[in-house]
């Protein structure tokens, strides 16, 4: 079960308030700004005073305190399905560029979630793939999962593609390390880097954890620039090119409502940043980065949050351009053109695929 320490709060701060109580408190608000403009030097008699901000359903576009949501345990997590029926062998041209036959791929948090779907993406497209997961059991039933999936839709090709599953904790140097070996030893080369192993978790910034937070920060952001080095050092003792994409959130460009999770937007701030400054870093060596930034994605854990709580769904979605949640599916395109040599002169970029929700 999710553990929503405050659900009833959620809920109501998920639904907004009533339409009479949103407007009691734009009411209110306003007449503080009335009060602040009469009785600061700031503002003169006759200047318009700030107006509140309402968003779509008539609340307040405000973080709110008791929403609090803690990452569950893997006992607690849903599995991710394999995606049927998009992975086949197809007819339709497209440009060669966007193959990455004879690459080899790296996942992290690959088990599941957006990363299990986008390894599935790079492995429709001709790559090899080591899944790197925390839970390395739940990396190997997905490994031949995805294999049968694969063999399935591509009956009597000569070649299958190699999907293996090994253990890392991301945040950690030593785990890191020894699981690249492993890879190494299995696959004998790495061409391609994706990291998505990272969570989320709302707590408001006075009360969150210490500890919780830097372990929200060692996964999200140590995770990712502990496996980008390693790679990159791989690929220049080869002096091979290579891509990564980093994953990173529009959490790192906007401020999401009603759920607090400051620590989660810098991490996701710090992710994008971090892959700018590893494309510069890295550009004579023929290594591109980017990062890719998903907006509000339906996975197995966040189908699960919105089934506890039916209101959610309205309240992010009532802030989304194209009225809907994305699925981890809308990824598989992105990751598979940020890898491939499609997109050959892009590195440093952020591509935001979050239905419009960072333009508004
Ligand atoms: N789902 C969304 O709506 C959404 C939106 C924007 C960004 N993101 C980002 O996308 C990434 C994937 O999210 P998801 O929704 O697929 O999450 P998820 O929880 O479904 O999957 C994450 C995977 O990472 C693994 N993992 C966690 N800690 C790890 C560690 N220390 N070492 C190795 N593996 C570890 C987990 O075991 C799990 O398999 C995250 O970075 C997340 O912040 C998700």
């Amino acid at each position: 079960m999710f553990r929503l320490s405050a659900r009833s709060t959620l809920l109501r701060a998920a639904c907004g308030p009533s339409p009479a109580v949103a407007a009691a408190a734009a009411g209110r608000a306003q007449q503080a700004y009335r009060n602040l403009s009469s009785s600061s030097p700031l503002y003169k008699e006759d200047e318009k005073a700030p107006a509140a901000t309402i968003n779509a359903e008539g609340g307040l576009a405000r973080t709110d305190d008791s929403v609090r949501v803690e990452y569950p345990t893997d006992a607690e997590m849903p599995q991710t399905p394999i995606v049927q029926g998009r992975g086949g062998r197809h007819f339709k041209r497209t440009l060669a560029s966007f193959s990455l036959e004879g690459r080899t791929s790296v996942v992290t948090g690959g088990a599941r979630g957006l990363g299990l779907v986008m390894g599935q993406a790079l492995v429709a497209s001709g790559s090899d793939l080591a899944i790197v997961d925390l839970n390395q059991q739940e990396a190997e039933l997905q490994a031949k999962k995805l294999l049968e999936q694969f063999e399935k839709e591509n009956p009597g090709l000569d070649r299958l593609p190699k999907i293996t599953a090994h253990y890392a904790d991301v945040g950690d140097p030593e785990s890191v390390t020894s699981s690249i070996s492993r890879i190494l030893a299995e696959h004998t080369k790495i061409d391609h880097l994706v990291t998505s192993a990272g969570f989320t978790e709302n707590f408001d910034a006075i009360s969150y954890p210490y500890d919780r937070i830097q372990k929200l920060w060692n996964v999200n952001v140590d995770g990712s620039y502990l496996f980008a080095v390693e790679v990159a050092k791989h690929l220049m003792e080869r002096k091979a090119p290579g891509s990564m994409v980093l994953i990173g959130s529009m959490s790192g460009s906007i401020v999401n409502v009603p759920q607090p999770q400051a620590p989660y937007n810098a991490a996701k701030a710090a992710i994008r940043h971090l892959a700018a400054s590893l494309a510069v870093e890295w550009a004579g060596a023929g290594i591109r980065v980017n990062c890719i930034s998903p907006g509000y994605m339906l996975t197995a854990l966040t189908r699960k949050i919105l089934d506890d709580n039916p209101d959610l769904n309205k309240k992010w979605t009532s802030l989304i351009p194209q009225g809907k949640m994305g699925v981890p599916e809308d990824l598989m395109g992105a990751v598979v053109f940020l890898t491939s040599d499609a997109s050959k002169y892009v590195t440093g970029a952020d591509l935001r695929v979050d239905g419009g929700y960072t333009v508004t």
